[in-house]
């Protein structure tokens, strides 16, 4: 491991909570349909296991939404770039995240998915980083508390490298991703990551 980032959560301790909000889902929802839709790109691994960690019917659709600036330093200002086609009216949604840090982003989506009248509207995120909350906000189901550290890894990213690491790294040394956003690249390759 280089001294850029460390493992802040591993890909055993990844699988065995998306596998326990799967079976809280599959609780909480039984007897019905609910939609999962998830906002592209960074969530669409969290997405992909957790519908199979759900054992009822579920719907899954994309988002995805324009973002001014990079992920490292989010912004409220967004854009609708593709929609869920389907009827809402009456469905039981999820909103599925990476990551609510500021909040801004799951605000957003929240008004846009409320604004078609569904029967329900939860989130379900893989991270909460609530220090970092600008908006008041309470996502249901929750896979780990995040630190107030940019982290990569298991869909997310710095600049579209890393979503593919298996582990969700916390990024130590920012200064030094800045500077050379590949710094990482050896762990993509290396089996012991
Ligand atoms: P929010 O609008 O500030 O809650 O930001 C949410 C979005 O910012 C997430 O869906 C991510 O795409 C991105 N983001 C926030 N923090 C991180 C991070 O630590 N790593 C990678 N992406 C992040």
């Amino acid at each position: 491991m280089t001294e850029v980032a460390s493992v802040l959560y591993g890909r055993e301790d990844v699988r065995r909570r998306v596998e326990e909000l799967g079976r809280t889902i599959t609780g909480d929802y039984v007897g019905r349909e609910p939609v999962l839709v998830t906002v592209l790109t960074g969530g669409a691994v969290f997405l992909a296991d957790l519908i199979r960690a759900v054992d009822l019917p579920v719907e899954t659709h994309f988002m995805a939404i324009s973002r001014y600036g990079d992920a490292e330093e989010s912004f409220g200002r967004v854009q609708i770039l593709l929609d869920v086609e389907d009827d809402l009216a009456g469905r039981d949604v999820v909103l599925v995240e990476d990551i609510v840090d500021t909040g801004l982003t799951s605000r957003y989506m929240l008004s846009v998915l409320g604004a078609r009248a569904p029967a329900s509207l939860e989130i379900c995120t893989l991270l909460d980083r609530s220090v970092r909350r600008i908006v008041p906000l309470l996502p249901r189901y929750v896979g780990f508390d995040c630190p107030d550290t940019f982290v990569v890894g298991y869909g997310l990213d710095y600049r579209e490298r890393y979503r593919n690491l298996p582990d969700i790294l916390r990024v130590d040394d920012l200064a030094a991703l800045r500077a050379d956003p590949d710094v990482l690249a050896p762990l993509l390759t290396d089996a012991a990551a």
